[in-house]
């Protein structure tokens, strides 16, 4: 296909496939940010937004990246990895700014009070395992969005859980 047609998203689903190697023709950077802005534009639990995504496109970079991805080549053949990652931290830091937001978009003082108070308290009781577990949940909605605005726009992609997560 060439990359100038945009796939519908119905056609996107039906035809995106884990692909198991990559030509490593560069990726325009409108389009990766197309991607990402994709990613960003995901619905998130209180509107969190607690992804935070690492792009990796220099080659030593790769390289070094497939070797903590238990040698996947295509860690290296493909022209951009985004790295997926969770900030556990995202509610002290962003919650300020996430209601502030919500009060420019209608929400009510009331409910922006009760969420400074509630959202603080929910989250405190969280041990790390449930930390985790609400991480994932949040980042995975981003990354599909990633994934099928990447086979919109034409591109090949691989989703991969064979890491390890410390030397990533
Ligand atoms: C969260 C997740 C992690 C995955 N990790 C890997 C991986 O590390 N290596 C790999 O070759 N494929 C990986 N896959 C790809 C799956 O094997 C593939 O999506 C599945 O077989 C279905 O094939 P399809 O995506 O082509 O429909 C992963 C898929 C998902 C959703």
């Amino acid at each position: 296909m060439s990359r100038a047609e945009i796939k519908s998203l119905a056609q996107a689903i039906r035809e995106r496939r884990a692909s198991q190697s990559f030509d490593g023709e560069p990726i325009p950077q409108d389009d990766l940010r197309k991607i990402l802005e994709a990613g960003l534009q995901a619905p998130s639990s209180y509107n969190l937004q607690p992804w935070r995504f690492i792009v990796v496109q220099q080659p030593e970079q790769k390289r070094r990246l497939r070797g903590a991805c238990f040698n996947q080549a295509k860690v290296e053949e493909a022209s951009a990895v985004i790295v997926a990652c969770g900030d556990a931290d995202a509610w002290r830091k962003d919650l300020d700014d996430v209601i502030n937001s919500g009060l420019r978009g209608g929400m009510s003082e009331s409910l922006a009070a009760a969420s400074r108070e509630s959202i603080p308290h929910y989250f405190t009781e969280f041990n790390s395992d449930q930390m985790h577990g609400w991480l994932n949940k949040q980042v995975m909605v981003a990354f599909t969005h990633m994934l099928l605005m990447a086979e919109v726009l034409g591109y090949d992609t691989a989703p991969m859980e064979g890491f390890e997560q410390d030397k990533v």
